[in-house]
Protein backbone atom coordinates (compact mmCIF):
# COMPACT_ATOMS: atom_id res chain seq x y z
CA UNK A 1 0.00 0.00 0.00
CA UNK A 2 1.44 3.29 -0.90
CA UNK A 3 2.20 6.02 1.83
CA UNK A 4 -0.11 8.93 1.84
CA UNK A 5 0.97 12.29 0.89
CA UNK A 6 0.19 15.79 1.50
CA UNK A 7 -1.13 18.18 -1.08
CA UNK A 8 -1.04 21.96 -0.83
CA UNK A 9 -3.44 24.32 -3.10
CA UNK A 10 -2.76 27.54 -2.66
CA UNK A 11 -3.53 30.75 -5.49
CA UNK A 12 -5.77 33.59 -5.93
CA UNK A 13 -9.10 33.88 -4.70
CA UNK A 14 -12.09 32.53 -6.52
CA UNK A 15 -9.39 30.29 -9.36
CA UNK A 16 -11.72 27.24 -7.72
CA UNK A 17 -9.14 25.88 -5.48
CA UNK A 18 -11.89 24.04 -3.20
CA UNK A 19 -13.44 22.23 -6.57
CA UNK A 20 -10.60 20.96 -7.39
CA UNK A 21 -9.61 20.14 -4.00
CA UNK A 22 -12.87 18.35 -3.19
CA UNK A 23 -12.70 15.99 -6.17
CA UNK A 24 -9.22 15.00 -5.69
CA UNK A 25 -9.89 14.32 -1.83
CA UNK A 26 -12.73 12.34 -2.62
CA UNK A 27 -10.57 10.55 -5.32
CA UNK A 28 -8.16 9.03 -2.90
CA UNK A 29 -10.50 9.04 -0.28
CA UNK A 30 -8.16 11.52 1.54
CA UNK A 31 -9.32 14.71 4.33
CA UNK A 32 -10.25 17.86 2.31
CA UNK A 33 -9.56 21.15 4.40
CA UNK A 34 -10.68 24.91 3.65
CA UNK A 35 -8.52 26.92 5.12
CA UNK A 36 -10.06 29.74 3.87
CA UNK A 37 -13.17 28.94 5.59
CA UNK A 38 -11.88 28.96 8.69
CA UNK A 39 -10.58 32.73 8.22
CA UNK A 40 -13.93 33.38 7.51
CA UNK A 41 -15.06 31.60 10.46
CA UNK A 42 -13.11 34.46 12.49
CA UNK A 43 -14.71 37.17 10.40
CA UNK A 44 -17.82 36.45 10.82
CA UNK A 45 -17.41 35.54 14.25
CA UNK A 46 -15.99 39.59 14.49
CA UNK A 47 -18.90 40.84 12.13
CA UNK A 48 -21.50 38.73 14.79
CA UNK A 49 -19.52 40.62 17.48
CA UNK A 50 -19.74 43.85 16.72
CA UNK A 51 -16.02 43.97 16.13
CA UNK A 52 -16.25 45.15 12.70
CA UNK A 53 -18.21 48.11 11.13
CA UNK A 54 -17.57 49.42 7.47
CA UNK A 55 -14.76 52.15 8.21
CA UNK A 56 -14.09 50.16 11.72
CA UNK A 57 -12.17 46.79 12.90
CA UNK A 58 -11.03 46.54 16.71
CA UNK A 59 -8.31 43.93 15.74
CA UNK A 60 -7.36 44.28 19.51
CA UNK A 61 -10.78 43.04 20.54
CA UNK A 62 -10.59 40.34 17.88
CA UNK A 63 -7.39 39.30 19.10
CA UNK A 64 -8.15 39.38 22.98
CA UNK A 65 -11.43 37.29 22.54
CA UNK A 66 -9.55 34.65 20.17
CA UNK A 67 -9.13 31.81 22.82
CA UNK A 68 -13.20 31.41 22.77
CA UNK A 69 -13.13 31.25 19.34
CA UNK A 70 -13.81 27.81 18.24
CA UNK A 71 -13.56 26.65 14.79
CA UNK A 72 -13.96 22.73 13.92
CA UNK A 73 -15.23 20.90 10.84
CA UNK A 74 -17.84 18.16 10.77
CA UNK A 75 -17.76 15.33 7.73
CA UNK A 76 -21.50 15.75 6.33
CA UNK A 77 -22.13 12.73 4.11
CA UNK A 78 -24.84 14.18 2.41
CA UNK A 79 -22.87 16.97 0.26
CA UNK A 80 -19.38 14.96 0.69
CA UNK A 81 -17.28 17.48 2.52
CA UNK A 82 -16.75 18.73 5.82
CA UNK A 83 -18.83 22.00 6.92
CA UNK A 84 -17.27 24.54 9.77
CA UNK A 85 -18.61 25.34 12.81
CA UNK A 86 -17.88 28.27 14.80
CA UNK A 87 -18.60 27.65 18.56
CA UNK A 88 -21.11 24.99 17.19
CA UNK A 89 -22.99 26.08 15.19
CA UNK A 90 -22.99 25.48 11.24
CA UNK A 91 -22.25 28.45 9.68
CA UNK A 92 -20.96 27.11 6.07
CA UNK A 93 -23.34 29.11 4.37
CA UNK A 94 -23.26 32.24 6.64
CA UNK A 95 -19.51 32.82 5.84
CA UNK A 96 -19.76 32.80 1.87
CA UNK A 97 -21.11 36.32 1.68
CA UNK A 98 -19.98 38.91 -0.54
CA UNK A 99 -19.85 41.14 3.35
CA UNK A 100 -17.59 38.29 4.56
CA UNK A 101 -15.34 38.24 1.78
CA UNK A 102 -15.33 41.98 2.23
CA UNK A 103 -13.62 41.85 5.37
CA UNK A 104 -11.66 38.52 5.68
CA UNK A 105 -8.27 39.83 4.07
CA UNK A 106 -8.05 42.62 6.75
CA UNK A 107 -8.98 39.24 9.54
CA UNK A 108 -6.33 37.26 7.77
CA UNK A 109 -3.65 40.03 7.74
CA UNK A 110 -3.79 39.53 11.93
CA UNK A 111 -0.65 36.96 13.27
CA UNK A 112 -2.96 36.03 16.14
CA UNK A 113 -5.59 34.80 13.98
CA UNK A 114 -3.09 33.01 11.63
CA UNK A 115 -0.99 31.48 14.37
CA UNK A 116 -3.91 30.34 16.00
CA UNK A 117 -5.42 28.74 12.89
CA UNK A 118 -2.31 27.52 11.06
CA UNK A 119 -1.58 25.51 14.66
CA UNK A 120 -4.94 23.88 13.88
CA UNK A 121 -4.43 23.21 10.19
CA UNK A 122 -1.46 21.35 11.05
CA UNK A 123 -3.19 19.32 13.37
CA UNK A 124 -5.40 18.12 10.95
CA UNK A 125 -2.66 17.24 8.67
CA UNK A 126 -0.10 15.86 11.15
CA UNK A 127 -0.82 12.17 9.74
CA UNK A 128 -1.06 13.61 5.67
CA UNK A 129 -3.84 12.22 3.47
CA UNK A 130 -5.02 15.52 3.20
CA UNK A 131 -5.53 18.49 0.23
CA UNK A 132 -5.86 21.43 1.83
CA UNK A 133 -6.42 24.91 -0.28
CA UNK A 134 -5.85 28.35 0.79
CA UNK A 135 -2.99 30.79 0.29
CA UNK A 136 -0.14 29.88 2.58
CA UNK A 137 -0.37 25.99 2.64
CA UNK A 138 2.58 25.44 0.84
CA UNK A 139 4.53 27.85 2.35
CA UNK A 140 3.87 28.31 5.80
CA UNK A 141 1.85 25.61 6.79
CA UNK A 142 2.84 22.41 4.85
CA UNK A 143 6.25 24.10 3.21
CA UNK A 144 7.21 19.88 3.60
CA UNK A 145 4.08 18.78 0.83
CA UNK A 146 4.94 16.53 -1.54
CA UNK A 147 2.91 18.17 -4.19
CA UNK A 148 2.20 21.80 -4.20
CA UNK A 149 -0.38 23.62 -6.55
CA UNK A 150 -0.45 27.44 -7.40
CA UNK A 151 -3.99 27.93 -9.13
CA UNK A 152 -4.30 30.95 -11.30
CA UNK A 153 -7.13 32.68 -13.95
CA UNK A 154 -7.30 36.33 -14.80
CA UNK A 155 -9.99 38.45 -12.27
CA UNK A 156 -12.59 38.84 -14.77
CA UNK A 157 -12.58 34.95 -14.75
CA UNK A 158 -12.66 34.59 -11.31
CA UNK A 159 -15.07 37.62 -10.59
CA UNK A 160 -17.78 35.91 -13.67
CA UNK A 161 -17.45 32.56 -11.65
CA UNK A 162 -17.92 33.61 -8.07
CA UNK A 163 -20.47 36.49 -9.29
CA UNK A 164 -22.46 32.97 -10.96
CA UNK A 165 -22.36 31.13 -7.47
CA UNK A 166 -23.49 33.59 -5.43
CA UNK A 167 -26.12 34.50 -7.46
CA UNK A 168 -27.23 30.93 -7.87
CA UNK A 169 -27.28 31.10 -4.11
CA UNK A 170 -30.05 33.90 -4.11
CA UNK A 171 -27.80 36.36 -2.65
CA UNK A 172 -28.48 40.25 -4.20
CA UNK A 173 -24.74 41.11 -5.65
CA UNK A 174 -23.97 43.32 -8.62
CA UNK A 175 -20.60 41.81 -10.97
CA UNK A 176 -18.69 45.15 -10.21
CA UNK A 177 -18.58 44.71 -6.77
CA UNK A 178 -17.45 40.83 -6.88
CA UNK A 179 -14.79 41.61 -9.20
CA UNK A 180 -13.57 45.04 -7.25
CA UNK A 181 -13.40 42.19 -3.97
CA UNK A 182 -11.78 39.58 -6.00
CA UNK A 183 -8.91 42.90 -6.99
CA UNK A 184 -8.88 44.24 -3.80
CA UNK A 185 -8.35 40.58 -1.54
CA UNK A 186 -5.49 39.75 -4.44
CA UNK A 187 -4.07 42.80 -3.32
CA UNK A 188 -4.61 42.90 0.61
CA UNK A 189 -3.51 38.79 0.39
CA UNK A 190 -0.25 39.25 -1.45
CA UNK A 191 1.07 42.32 0.46
CA UNK A 192 0.62 41.47 4.10
CA UNK A 193 3.80 41.15 6.53
CA UNK A 194 2.42 37.83 7.82
CA UNK A 195 2.62 34.72 5.32
CA UNK A 196 1.50 36.76 1.73
CA UNK A 197 0.11 35.04 -1.07
CA UNK A 198 3.28 33.52 -2.96
CA UNK A 199 3.84 31.11 -5.08
CA UNK A 200 5.67 28.35 -3.32
CA UNK A 201 9.57 27.93 -5.34
CA UNK A 202 8.33 23.83 -5.52
CA UNK A 203 4.68 24.78 -6.87
CA UNK A 204 3.35 24.28 -9.89
CA UNK A 205 1.20 26.67 -11.42
CA UNK A 206 -2.08 26.10 -13.61
CA UNK A 207 -3.63 28.75 -15.18
CA UNK A 208 -7.31 27.35 -15.25
CA UNK A 209 -8.82 30.41 -17.17
CA UNK A 210 -9.33 28.31 -20.38
CA UNK A 211 -9.51 24.76 -18.54
CA UNK A 212 -12.87 23.05 -18.16
CA UNK A 213 -13.26 21.12 -14.98
CA UNK A 214 -12.94 17.79 -16.46
CA UNK A 215 -9.36 18.86 -18.29
CA UNK A 216 -8.24 20.77 -15.01
CA UNK A 217 -9.44 17.49 -12.84
CA UNK A 218 -7.11 14.78 -14.80
CA UNK A 219 -4.25 17.71 -15.17
CA UNK A 220 -4.00 17.81 -11.26
CA UNK A 221 -4.76 14.26 -10.89
CA UNK A 222 -1.96 13.33 -13.40
CA UNK A 223 0.32 15.07 -10.83
CA UNK A 224 -0.79 13.40 -8.04
CA UNK A 225 -0.16 10.19 -9.66
CA UNK A 226 3.34 11.07 -10.40
CA UNK A 227 3.86 12.53 -7.18
CA UNK A 228 2.43 9.20 -4.93
CA UNK A 229 4.30 7.05 -7.59
CA UNK A 230 7.52 9.27 -6.60
CA UNK A 231 7.32 8.91 -3.27
CA UNK A 232 6.95 4.68 -2.96
O1 LIG B 1 -12.87 31.03 -1.83
P1 LIG B 1 -12.06 32.27 -2.00
O2 LIG B 1 -10.97 32.05 -2.98
O3 LIG B 1 -12.85 33.49 -2.25
O4 LIG B 1 -11.34 32.59 -0.64
P2 LIG B 1 -11.10 31.66 0.60
O5 LIG B 1 -10.20 30.52 0.23
O6 LIG B 1 -12.41 31.34 1.22
O7 LIG B 1 -10.26 32.62 1.56
C1 LIG B 1 -10.83 33.80 2.07
C2 LIG B 1 -9.72 34.70 2.56
O8 LIG B 1 -9.06 34.10 3.68
C3 LIG B 1 -8.60 35.02 1.58
O9 LIG B 1 -8.89 36.11 0.74
C4 LIG B 1 -7.43 35.32 2.51
O10 LIG B 1 -7.46 36.65 2.96
C5 LIG B 1 -7.69 34.42 3.70
N1 LIG B 1 -6.89 33.18 3.69
C6 LIG B 1 -5.59 33.24 4.15
O11 LIG B 1 -5.10 34.30 4.48
N2 LIG B 1 -4.85 32.10 4.25
C7 LIG B 1 -5.36 30.93 3.89
N3 LIG B 1 -4.62 29.83 4.02
C8 LIG B 1 -6.68 30.85 3.39
C9 LIG B 1 -7.42 32.01 3.29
Amino acid sequence: MSDKITIAIDGYSSTGKSTIAKQIAKHLGYVYVDSGAMYRAVTYYAMTKGLIHESDFNAEALIYQLDIVHINFKFNSELGFAEVYLNNQNIEKAIRTLEVSSFVSKVAAISEVRKKLVAIQQQIGKNKGVVMDGRDIGTVVFPDAELKIFMTASAETRAQRRYKELIERGDDVVYDSVLKNVQERDHLDSTRKDSPLVKADDAIEIDNSNLSLQEQFERVLQLVTMTIEDTE
